[in-house]
């Protein structure tokens, strides 16, 4: 748990980015929240107050990265944590993907995740804040994806792997100054992006995981939170499966 921090929630307007600034705000956190629109966010979290404030806005674009930042330093005077959950999703197999699915889905999953990452330190740096951060990869970095049954194919599969270097490498970059970098790797969790998940997909997914189920966003969050928290104090650069003990492979 943490309490009384400035905290970037990307992707907040849906599934593991909502569960976290719900968690984050009612354990007495100040959030940011940033999606792509702000009716949505709204819509989602309810009206800004003191403790929230919205970024509208596309991850993969500096101004919204930098917005964000500027908008907590100018509401919270400063950003403790940043927790990206922001990506987009692509089920496209080798065949169907193209140029343009494979720049879009490698620009939101991959450059977004660097610049809301580079924001948010510039930030820290400046301020000598030891902060820390939670990027999200995916369990098909392990086991691939070919975009069968409505899962991720070769493009979103790639890009969580691109993330996962990303966060071994910004950990690297950053730990001099006691900013952390770690990153979650969700098994299948009940969210919109797995709406579009066949029924075969959802059971196989629950089959595969030891626990017998897939995953709540809720627990997701929490292990993001714990992340960003004073516990997990020397841990950075790594990934962590919560996948409820999904047999990948
Ligand atoms: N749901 C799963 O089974 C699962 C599994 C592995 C990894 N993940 C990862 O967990 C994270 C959260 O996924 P989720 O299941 O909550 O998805 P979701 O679709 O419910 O929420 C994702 C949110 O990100 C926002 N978003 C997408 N592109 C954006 C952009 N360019 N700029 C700003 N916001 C943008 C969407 O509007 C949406 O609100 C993602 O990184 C996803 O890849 C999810």
């Amino acid at each position: 748990m943490i309490k009384d921090k400035s905290v970037i929630v990307t992707g907040a307007a849906s599934g593991i980015g909502s569960a976290c600034a719900r968690q984050l705000l009612a354990d007495g956190n100040r959030v940011v929240a940033v999606d792509l629109d702000r009716e949505r966010l709204s819509a989602e979290l309810g009206d800004e107050t003191d403790a929230l404030k919205f970024t509208a806005g596309d991850v993969a674009r500096t101004a919204t990265a930098d917005r964000a930042a500027k908008t907590a330093v100018d509401a919270f005077y400063t950003i403790d944590g940043l927790a990206h959950f922001a990506a987009a999703h692509s089920k496209l197999n080798w065949e169907s993907a193209d140029e343009d699915e494979f720049n879009r889905i490698l620009s939101t999953n991959v450059t977004g995740s660097f610049l809301m990452a580079k924001a948010a330190a510039k930030v820290m740096i400046d301020q000598g804040v030891k902060g820390a951060m939670v990027l999200t990869a995916s369990g098909g970095v392990l086991m691939g994806g070919t975009g069968e049954n409505g899962r991720g194919g070769p493009a979103y599969t790639t890009s969580k792997g691109g993330v996962l270097v990303l966060v071994r490498t910004l950990a690297k970059s950053w730990g001099k100054y006691g900013i952390r970098v770690n990153a979650i790797s969700p098994g299948v969790v009940k969210t919109a992006m797995t709406s579009e998940y066949s029924d075969e997909a959802m059971e196989g997914a629950a089959a595969r995981a030891a626990l017998g189920r897939v995953s709540q966003p809720e627990e997701q969050a929490a292990a993001a939170i714990w992340l960003l928290s004073d516990e997990a104090g020397f841990i950075t650069g790594e990934n962590t499966n919560i996948n409820g003990g999904a047999a990948f492979g």
